[in-house]
């Protein structure tokens, strides 16, 4: 029997769902019925590729109809089936009416796990139902909501055409959290229509122009819409798609500016959780996009200077970021995962996975330069700098009393 689980799973998570929708029905009914450990897990790759659209069409919609009464005994037994959630969420993503009613009211429960209303979010936002981006704006803006389901929401808005994801994102965009808001920035570079509006923002003063690093400006630079383009040099000028030699320049002048400083390492943890935090992990805190910095890449204070305002200057072959243009008009910047015939997967800033099934892809680029973005001494004013330095020339957090400065930090620079 053990095999038979095996291969129930294997069959779900690779190419042949398309070919043999018979089989993964047959397995699928039988493991629900003897094994829920598996039943769970096969229900879990099944909905994930419904979700990114590998799983889609013809094949989808024979497999929903031939597990339909499989499925909704689950669903009559309620919350007693271990099963019950993973089957709700795999129905609510192919669209189920009953099914996409109780998610959207699990989302709108405070009371409900965080795993289960960031379930809901996806499963909805893949059948791009209404409901989600009508109460959207006031889950975005709740108290109550906290700062991972607001990522998760924002993250999922990208799967909505139409100017409305813009006008509603940009409306809470003062009252989301720093360590929020750019992954509301990120989420607008992904289509022109929601680009321009994000642009109109900034031009009004709105929104801060220093509110996008330079590679999400490369992102907006990189839509075939010409009047983007055009609005991206009016406010940034001309961006290089190469590593810049003059960044040498910048290492001293920060080297020369660090050295006069005083900064406080607490407020400088703050500034790595807004700006930093989005991609890297320290002191086992932030998302794992770049590479884990506790231990990487501040050997030494000039190692540490060179590592952030010159990023591209060596980069390692994975850590080039990758473009990827979608058939429905989505821009997509990120680390590449997994390429291969059915699918390209990009871990993009916020840590966010995003799935493109290969037929989907319309272009990808790989850029030259580092996913890190150069140019953060322009995102943030001097004595912001002094703090998330002081922060980072210690080798530990810095409430433990054991901290010390690495090699070669001026002695000034870590205040208090
Ligand atoms: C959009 C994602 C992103 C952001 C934001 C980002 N980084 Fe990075 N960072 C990377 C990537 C990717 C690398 C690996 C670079 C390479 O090999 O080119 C990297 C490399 C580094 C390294 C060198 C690590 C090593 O292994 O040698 C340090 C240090 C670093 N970043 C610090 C920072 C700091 C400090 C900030 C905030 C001011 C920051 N990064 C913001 C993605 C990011």
């Amino acid at each position: 029997m053990k095999i038979a689980l095996a291969l129930a799973f294997s069959l779900l998570a690779s190419v042949s769902v398309a070919e043999d929708v018979e089989s993964v029905v047959t397995l699928l009914e039988f493991v629900i019925d003897v094994d829920e450990e598996t039943a769970a897990k096969c229900l879990a790759t099944l909905r994930q590729r419904v979700q990114s659209g590998e799983v889609t069409g013809e094949q989808r919609d024979a497999i929903r109809e031939q597990l339909a009464d499989k499925l909704r005994e689950v669903l009559d037994t309620g919350r007693e089936s271990p099963l019950y959630i993973d089957t709700l969420m795999l129905a609510t993503s192919w669209g189920d009416k009953d099914a996409t009613r109780v998610a959207r009211d699990i989302i709108a429960n405070s009371k409900e796990s965080e795993s289960h209303r960031n379930a809901a979010i996806d499963a909805l936002a893949a059948s791009r139902d209404s409901g989600l981006l009508s109460s959207a704006q006031a889950l975005l803006e709740a108290n109550s909501t906290s700062e991972a389901i607001r990522s998760r929401l924002l993250g999922a808005l990208g799967r909505y055409d139409g100017p409305s994801v813009a006008v509603l994102v940009l409306g809470c965009y003062e009252q989301l959290s720093p360590n929020v808001q750019p992954q509301a920035i990120e989420l607008l570079t992904q289509r022109a229509s929601w680009s321009r509006l994000l642009l109109e923002a900034i031009g009004h003063n709105e929104l801060p122009a220093s509110a996008l690093n330079i590679n999400q400006v490369r992102t907006l630079l990189a839509s075939p819409d010409q009047e983007i383009a055009a609005l991206v040099q009016s406010h940034w000028g001309a961006v290089r798609t190469e590593r810049n030699p003059a960044r040498e320049g910048v290492i001293r002048q920060m080297r020369d500016q660090l050295g006069k400083a005083s900064g406080n390492p607490h407020r400088g943890r703050g500034i790595f959780n807004r700006v930093c935090g989005q991609c890297h992990r320290i002191y086992g805190v932030g998302q794992d996009v770049g590479p884990e910095i506790t231990r990487n890449g501040r050997g030494s204070f000039e190692h540490l200077l060179s590592n952030v305002f010159d990023p591209s200057l060596v980069i390692g072959a994975s850590y080039q970021a990758r473009t990827v243009i979608t058939a429905d008009g989505r821009i997509l910047t990120g680390l590449l995962a997994e390429d291969n015939e059915q699918r390209i997967v990009l871990k993009t800033q916020g840590g966010k996975v995003e799935i493109v099934p290969r037929e989907d892809v319309d272009e990808i680029a790989i850029s030259k330069l580092s996913l890190m973005p150069e140019g953060l001494e322009k995102q943030l004013p001097p004595e912001q700098l002094a703090d998330l330095f002081a922060f980072l020339s210690l080798d530990r957090p810095p409430e433990n009393s054991d901290a010390i400065p690495i090699a070669g930090t001026p002695a000034n620079l870590i205040g208090d």
